[in-house]
């Protein structure tokens, strides 16, 4: 079955823009290089976002620039305007991610717009990102799917309307985030009931944060659903400066143990993932948590 799942793994960008501790750029580098090697071969590396807003991701291009040197990787980077897709595109990204979400409070705080003015500044966004790279692709988050940290449970068919809008901007694919980690599978099997009306399978990833631990289980059950992209940081690093209660990502050492247990076939190796964050932790002062990264360490040791 390898090659059937797509694993995006987004800990060098959703990973380490909320941290406190600012990490060298080329221990950022140096972590993406490390998840290359580990076999990840779809990396969201950072973010081309205002500095003001998100000072820990400052350093995107000289990040971009060491890391993007190895070219079997599909790498990409968040973008929130015009400003973001020029830095992007010069620094030679053939994948940008844009970001809204299906809460008119949420995207108010994370980028300053409404839902609305978001949706058509990425429409315009989209034209002219097609314009200069005529063979990218363009990924479309969602946030708040499931619940808003300002707002409380978000309706489902709002969900499908920004991901319709999203897809009929052109872009190629929708993550849906679990930004705050809250939901569970029965809420997952929810939310895909009401997709399936309008958006495709193939057309959407699932970006499930674990602060409550059930990020393993909602993606698990997105797999049975048939779906078969999901986002995932190593260490289970991440949060979103402007989402309160956000906790890290899915682990992508627990989706990948958890994938293979199922007879999926990553391409990721659990040892190498699970080195691969630990420089980077070091840097936090931090120990691992993840529990599939803690079992392989201690086999290593
Ligand atoms: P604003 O303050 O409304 O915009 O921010 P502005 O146009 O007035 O710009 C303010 C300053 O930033 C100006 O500088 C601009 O030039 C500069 P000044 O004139 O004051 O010196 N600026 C930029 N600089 C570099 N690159 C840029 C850029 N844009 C403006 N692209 C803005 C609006 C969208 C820029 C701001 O709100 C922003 O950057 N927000 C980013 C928020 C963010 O990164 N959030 C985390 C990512 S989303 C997430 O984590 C969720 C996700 O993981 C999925 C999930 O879990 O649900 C994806
Ligand atoms: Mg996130």
């Amino acid at each position: 079955m390898e090659g059937v799942v797509r694993i995006i793994e987004v800990g060098p960008r959703d990973g380490l823009q909320n941290e406190k501790t600012s990490v060298p750029t080329d221990v950022k580098s140096a972590f993406a290089l490390s998840l290359a090697d580990a076999g990840l071969r779809e990396i969201e590396l950072t973010s081309f976002v205002s500095p003001k807003w998100v000072p820990q991701l400052a350093d995107a291009a000289e990040t971009s620039a060491a890391a993007m040197l190895r070219q079997d990787v599909a790498w990409s980077a968040l973008v929130p305007n015009a400003k973001g897709l020029e830095r992007a595109v010069q620094c030679g990204y053939q994948r940008i991610a844009l970001f809204t979400a299906a809460s008119e409070a949420f995207v108010n705080k994370n980028i300053n717009m409404s839902v609305e003015e978001s949706l058509d500044l990425f429409a315009e966004i989209v034209l002219l990102f097609r314009h200069q790279v005529p063979n990218g692709f363009v990924r479309g988050y969602v946030s708040t799917a499931f619940e808003c940290p300002y707002a409380g449970r978000v309706d489902p068919t709002e969900v499908v309307r920004v991901c319709s809008r999203l897809l009929e901007a052109g872009v190629d694919e929708v993550s849906l985030g679990d930004t705050i980690g809250v939901a569970s599978p029965r809420e997952v099997r929810a939310l895909a009931q009401e997709l399936r009306e309008t958006v495709p399978d193939d057309k959407v990833a699932w970006h499930f944060h674990d602060t409550r631990g059930t990020a393993v289980a909602n993606a698990l059950c997105a797999l049975d659903l048939g779906y078969t992209s999901f986002d995932a940081s190593a260490a289970g690093l991440g949060g979103c400066p402007f989402a309160p209660g956000a906790g890290g990502n899915l682990a992508t050492d627990d989706l990948v143990y958890a994938l293979e247990r199922e007879g999926v076939a990553t391409g990721v190796d659990p040892v190498k993932l699970a080195q691969a964050s630990l420089p980077v932790l070091q840097i936090l002062g931090r120990a691992p948590t993840a529990k599939a990264q803690l079992a392989v360490l201690s086999a290593c040791s």
